[in-house]
């Protein structure tokens, strides 16, 4: 077959009509209210603790530490209490031997050290001071005397929290593989490695990432309106809601948890990314399920596996190299077309023949680009997977699969946008008055940019009927940038406030 047909059977099989998205829908709602009620469930829905959310009034200086995907961000928040914040932040990327450590101490103790060299570099007065004091007075004195940084620790695991800053990981995504933390409680294991450098800090919340945009996207937004969900489309995706404490029965099973009841509400992580793990409802093809066998979690985050950054790449590098076995990709046969042709080259060490070689941007880049020729695909090819003179039918044919995985991420985070609306009671389609909104918050680099997400995820949410064209113009999604370290500095405030009330 010719390559372009070949490339557009290929992209068919990524198709996700309307009927499949809306048999998701419902499988999605039921999924939600089984984890719910009970734990061990696919989808996880832990309970957070965070039994309110920000109206923009809150003030102070909080440290946030973000241990997300690919990065390792330690900030401190200025919160003014008048919707606006101060950030002041650096990042390193996390080195990939961390990511399978031996042990939890080597990922925990690297991280202290990032907390204690941004203490110095933006903090040093009060640092100092610390160190003054500690040489002092005995350490216990110092840790009473001195003034202590709390810190919302975002830590963007699937973990089973038992209280505002105490949670246990359950597994580990993203390519995370480090076996003796999973069971361990990970605030413990921060403050370990924080106290063993004498820093003063102390680590006052644990805030998934989803859980600290919803805070975030709500100290921030316009309007009244609380935000109902905060989600991530990144390198994993997630999302967190605000639900009725009625309907979270599981919470009555769970020992010695402590909360405040009187909102009747409490922020809920659903961790999403598992949802489906059975297959029951998610589109497969070949390309998703050899990428989740050779994955370290294979059967666990399929949904994850078929949305989000890290995996898009893999599921293209892998329906690349079909084409390039099936259909002449890449091969001289059909370059002629090109008047400045030059023989196509595949590097022997291309990153088209590495596990994970493909990254994210590079399908944000192939969606982008617009010129008559092709251009910017074929330059990217080359500088990316050393893929070289391809012509610019290999470039269409690459561009009409890229297309093809982008369309259905964006319609599966309809999908569980839609779920979440719908489940919470939200029928916007129907009555209520037309100033009625729904807020959610996202971030992450597919939101921010892959081009078209949102068009395309606002396409596939009119398609579920509860919501419709009606019900789609009142939801509001906004970019809350940075939301995970304002989001974890207001948790801290909320725990710290808490801690000084008893
Ligand atoms: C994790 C979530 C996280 C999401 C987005 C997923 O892999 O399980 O806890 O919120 O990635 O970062």
């Amino acid at each position: 077959m010719a390559l372009l047909e070949e490339a557009k059977s290929v992209a068919g099989q990524f198709d996700y009509p309307p009927e499949e998205l809306n048999k998701g829908v419902k499988a999605f709602i039921q999924q939600m209210d089984e984890g719910l009620q009970k734990p061990g469930t696919a989808m996880s829905q832990i309970p957070t603790y965070v039994t309110s959310v920000p109206n923009g009034t809150e003030k102070g200086l909080y440290l946030a530490v973000d241990l997300g995907g690919t990065n390792f961000r330690v900030c401190s928040i200025q919160l003014h209490g008048d919707t606006t914040f101060s950030l002041t932040q650096s990042k390193v990327a996390i080195p990939r031997e961390l990511m399978v450590a031996k042990t939890s101490k080597e990922l925990f103790g690297f991280l202290a050290k990032q907390i204690e060299n941004f203490l110095k570099t933006h903090h040093d007065e009060h640092y100092q001071a610390h160190v003054i004091r500690r040489k002092t007075m005995n350490a216990q004195a110092a840790q009473a005397e001195s003034e202590i940084f709390q810190l919302g620790f975002t830590f963007s695991f699937p973990v089973n929290q038992i209280g505002i800053n105490r949670g246990t990981l359950i597994r580990w995504t993203k390519g995370f593989d480090i076996d003796d933390a999973v069971g361990k409680d990970v605030c413990e294991l921060l403050q370990t490695e924080i106290d063993a450098l004498h820093l003063p800090v102390k680590v006052a919340a644990l805030v998934n990432d989803t859980v600290g945009t919803l805070m975030a996207r709500s100290y921030t937004s316009p309007g009244k309106t609380g935000t109902l969900i905060g989600a991530i489309f990144g390198t994993g995706t997630n999302g967190a809601y605000v639900e009725k404490l009625a309907k979270i029965t599981k919470l009555s099973h769970i020992e010695g948890s402590e909360y405040d009841r009187s909102t009747g509400e409490m922020i809920v992580n659903t961790e999403w990314g598992s949802f489906d793990n059975h297959m029951s409802v998610l589109p497969d093809t070949p390309f998703d399920s050899d990428l989740d066998k050779e994955s370290v979690n294979p059967g666990i985050q399929m949904f994850e596996k078929r949305v989000s950054g890290m995996f898009l790449g893999e599921i293209l590098r892998r329906a690349m190299l079909a084409l390039v076995s099936n259909a002449q990709l890449f091969k001289d046969e059909h370059s002629g077309k090109n008047s400045l042709h030059s023989t196509t080259t595949i590097a022997e060490d291309s990153a088209l023949y590495k596990q994970w070689g493909v990254d994210t941007s590079f399908l944000s880049i192939v969606a982008a680009d617009k010129t008559p020729d092709l251009r910017v695909i074929r330059q990217t090819l080359s500088r990316d997977l050393g893929v070289d003179a391809a012509s610019t039918e290999d470039a269409e044919a690459v561009k009409v699969v890229v297309n093809a995985i982008g369309k259905r991420s964006a319609r599966l985070s309809a999908l569980a946008m839609a779920a979440i609306i719908i489940a919470t009671d939200n029928h916007i389609s129907r009555g209520a008055g037309e100033e009625d909104v729904v807020d959610i918050g996202v971030d992450g680099s597919l939101v921010e940019f892959y081009p078209g997400f949102d068009d395309m995820m606002r396409e596939a949410l009119r398609e579920v009927p509860e919501i419709g064209d009606k019900g789609e113009k009142r939801i509001r999604i906004g970019i809350a940038k940075d939301g995970s370290g304002v989001g974890a500095a207001l948790i801290a405030l909320v725990a710290a406030q808490k801690d000084t009330s008893t």
